[in-house]
């Protein structure tokens, strides 16, 4: 396995070549500085979307999604297509060509978060797709815990609109996503880091019914914005992988919807592709070995997102303005049981090492909080 240290040490020496540094950093307005000159910019964009879109820099609803639009706008490459002259991966056609993709269903739920970015790119003068991709690497950063996504400036403006069929639905079996990520140049392995991201993920979309609970106490029927993949959506921590170990039991909704599995307690959602990937027998310990080492799930993370907002593009050709991320502060839990499960609840499906063992939160099964 290569160390953490030698891995930054390949992307620093791709970066190098990809952008001759400056001898001295250059200073941009409020007294900020970069490696280069032309990503100063890019501090206005953070000022005007932490402010703006994230709501004071919350790792809240407009974060997700922008992080979701990052996989659905880059993974539309495939290679065939290409020589075809059709797609362009990472090139903000979702946004240019949204009259287009928005017909695909497999975006459903995008269309909000993308007509709320789209006039900070108009107003700054930077491309859709470099838009894309750092307010999904700002949003994230929000999250407690989060992770440190590198940020390469200067994709052309210019894109042409994704074909349907390339972003992988939750329907789809675990061979056939492989087989579309595999296209796009993933290995299977990157399925499951690509995957982290659904830490912080939720749903409204996939099944609109699994929104509408029961409060507890007064018994009234509420709904509610969005059902979380995981008991803490706000911290980029490992609880989607422990969590989604766990036995089925539920159906949050009335009824399991097309894409969706059951549920492990009250409040939480399932997909049915993390169902299938978390226990696929080349997955499984991959997919466990995330709980184990939060250093590791964070780098392999940082490293494929990396790899999806270059597709397309020549890294050699961008400017490296990832020093305009900020770096993320919080702190997320050890990985833990929800309250009321038991390690008996826990579907282990690695078969050359065991799950790790954790303890419950205390009280009995609670409904999870809203998001
Ligand atoms: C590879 C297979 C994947 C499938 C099948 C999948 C599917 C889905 C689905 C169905 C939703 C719920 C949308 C809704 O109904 O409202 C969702 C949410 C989300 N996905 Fe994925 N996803 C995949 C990979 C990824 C990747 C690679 C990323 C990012 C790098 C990502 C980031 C997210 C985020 C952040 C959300 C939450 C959005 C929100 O809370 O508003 N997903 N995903
Ligand atoms: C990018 O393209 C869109 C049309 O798709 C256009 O409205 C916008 O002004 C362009 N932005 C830049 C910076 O050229």
């Amino acid at each position: 396995m290569l160390s953490k240290a030698f891995l930054y040490l390949i992307i620093l020496a791709v970066s190098v070549t990809a952008a001759i540094p400056p001898t001295k950093r250059a200073t941009c307005s409020g007294g900020r500085t970069t490696a280069n000159k032309a990503c100063c910019v890019w501090f206005d964009v953070l000022d005007d979307i932490q402010e703006n879109l994230f709501s004071g820099g919350d790792c809240g609803d407009e974060a997700r999604e922008s992080l979701r639009l990052i996989f659905h706008d880059a993974i539309a490459w495939s290679p065939a297509l290409i020589a075809l002259g059709q797609g362009g991966g990472a090139d903000g056609s979702i946004m240019a060509h949204t009259d287009v993709e928005m017909q695909d269903p497999v975006n459903n739920g995008l269309d909000e978060i993308i007509e709320a970015q789209r006039p900070f790119a108009l107003k700054h003068k930077v491309s859709f797709g470099d838009f894309i991709q750092f307010a999904g690497a700002v949003g994230v950063a929000n999250c407690n815990g989060g992770p440190q996504i590198q940020f390469f400036a200067g994709r052309s403006n210019e894109s042409r609109p994704a074909p349907p069929g390339l972003v992988p639905q939750p329907t789809d079996s675990v061979a056939e996503i492989l087989l579309r990520i595999g296209d796009a140049g993933f290995l299977p392995v990157q399925l499951v880091w690509m995957l982290v991201s659904h830490t912080i993920a939720s749903q409204k979309t996939t099944d609109p019914c699994s929104i509408r609970r029961m409060t507890e106490g007064t018994g009234k029927m509420v709904v509610f914005k969005r059902a979380p993949f995981d008991s803490t959506p706000k911290d980029f921590d490992a609880q989607f992988f422990v969590e989604t170990m766990l036995k089925g039991t539920f159906t949050p909704g009335q009824g399991l919807h097309s894409g969706e599995a059951l549920s492990p307690y009250p409040g939480e959602f399932r997909l049915q592709s993390d169902a299938r990937i978390s226990r696929d027998g080349l997955l499984a310990c991959e997919w466990q070995d995330m709980i184990m080492d939060r250093g590791n799930m964070l780098q392999k993370f940082e490293l494929t997102v990396l790899q999806l907002s270059l597709l397309g593009f020549d890294q050699s050709m961008l400017t490296d303005c990832s020093d305009v991320i900020p770096i993320a502060t919080g702190t997320v839990a050890d990985p833990f049981l929800p309250a009321g499960m038991s390690m008996d609840d826990i579907e282990a499906s690695c078969i050359i090492s065991p799950f790790p063992s954790l303890s419950a939160v205390p009280g009995p099964v609670t409904s999870l909080s809203p998001v």
